[in-house]
């Protein structure tokens, strides 16, 4: 029997795969929990990527941090939480050179505090599940041969995957040392609608359909396996749905590419989309100073949550590319928000009456 889901706490549900996450729940006609989106808003936080869901009876957004023990503990009472969806996150590799500190603070003192409070909570009860969203940059860098699975060491090089892999270390030992109902899941490199225009991929789309440079760090060999977003989000429902406790799965695409090898191919994609010439956009490739640690190749061996669990990829990478690039090309009013900084005001503008 699937686990029923009711009163569920999405944390950075106003960032890339947590507003996919919620979109995907809320368009379910038979979905008739509630969900609470707890959200710091911070740079990547962009509320308006729900806007069309903000009367929902069964969507309640919360601007907080999953630091706020206090603003925790009231919506764990407030919403008698009994499941929690941990995305929020510091996620940017770059970002995390320039100022770790961020990235200890959220991913993993933000973790500590939401695992407390549901310990506190959840002590008597039997019908809950904390699922704590990971990555597989926690497993470190492979060679040119080799996949990471779920029995592969932690080795994370960069302060994110660091801090990642510490918020997994004390997600687990909540539920070794407390019984805390937690599963977790690590997934490769998402991209799709509503991702944020710093990470590769739409930030080439963009940068090409301005004519700028194509910056390519080192020699464009690092290979990472990408996932179109729904495909994890089907994923994760998934895990929610079935997964068992304390245990993690791996979630990929089967779907390496190199960098140099996936941005040749985006300016296949845009130059079709857009009536331009492909190699005028492959002339736009600029290779710069390398990522300081830059993980050489990330491969993913999902076969646990196929097999346990009957998850598989339903978008090819042909399609999922030509779905993100149409999506930009469709939204350039909420690029150009977010570019400008624009989007960050929406909340005093939709909230401020309320
Ligand atoms: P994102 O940067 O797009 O969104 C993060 C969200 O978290 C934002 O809405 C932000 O406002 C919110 N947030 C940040 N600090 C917060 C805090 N203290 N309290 C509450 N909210 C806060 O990230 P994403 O790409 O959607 O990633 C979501 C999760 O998935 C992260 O945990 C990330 O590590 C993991 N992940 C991402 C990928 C990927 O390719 N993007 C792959 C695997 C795993
Ligand atoms: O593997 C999962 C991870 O994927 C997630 O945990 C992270 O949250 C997510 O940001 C992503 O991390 P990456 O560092 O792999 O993603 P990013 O888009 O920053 O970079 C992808 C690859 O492209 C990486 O090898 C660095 C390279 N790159 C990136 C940018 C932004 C470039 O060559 N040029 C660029 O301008």
């Amino acid at each position: 029997m699937p686990r029923a889901l009711r009163n569920i706490l999405v944390t950075g549900g106003c960032g890339f795969i947590g507003s996919n996450f919620i979109r995907h729940s809320l368009f379910q006609d038979n979905f008739s929990g509630k969900i609470i989106n707890l959200d710091a808003l911070t740079y990547a936080g962009n509320p308006e990527n729900l806007e069309d869901y903000q009367n929902d009876p069964r969507y309640v957004f919360v601007q907080g941090s999953i630091e706020n023990a206090q603003l925790v503990d009231r919506l764990f009472d407030t919403y008698d939480i009994d499941t929690v969806i941990n995305f929020a996150a510091e996620s940017h590799v770059d970002r995390s050179i320039h100022g770790p500190a961020q990235f200890m603070q959220t991913n993993v003192m933000g973790t500590f505090t939401l695992l407390e409070t549901a310990r506190k909570f959840w002590a008597e009860r039997n019908d809950t599940l904390f699922l704590h969203i990971s990555t597989d940059e926690v497993y470190g860098s492979l060679g040119s041969s080799g996949y990471f699975t779920e029995a592969t060491a932690y080795d994370p090089r960069s302060p994110y995957s660091a801090s990642k892999a510490s918020s997994d270390h004390v997600a687990r030992a909540y539920y070794h040392t407390y019984g805390l109902p937690i599963t977790l899941t690590n997934c490769s490199n998402n991209y799709g609608p509503y991702q944020f225009p710093e990470k590769l991929v739409p930030l080439m789309i963009l940068n090409m359909l301005e004519k700028k440079y194509l910056p390519v760090y080192g020699d464009g060999k690092n290979v990472r396996d990408w996932l179109y977003v729904q495909d994890h989000v089907l994923a994760i429902w998934t895990v929610l749905e079935q997964g068992a406790l304390g245990e993690c799965y791996n979630v990929g695409g089967d779907n390496e590419w190199s960098n140099i090898g996936l941005i040749e191919t985006l300016c296949d994609v845009v130059a079709r989309e857009t009536d331009q010439k492909s190699s005028e956009l492959k002339n736009l490739i600029h290779f710069v100073k390398d990522r300081p640690g830059h993980d050489q190749r990330y491969a993913i061996d999902c076969q646990k949550i196929k097999h346990n669990l009957g998850w598989k990829q339903t978008v090819s990478f042909t399609e999922g590319l030509q779905k993100t690039v149409h999506w930009y090309l469709h939204n350039m009013d909420w690029v150009k928000r977010v570019q400008s900084g624009e989007y960050q005001n929406w909340i005093q503008l939709n909230y401020q009456n309320r």
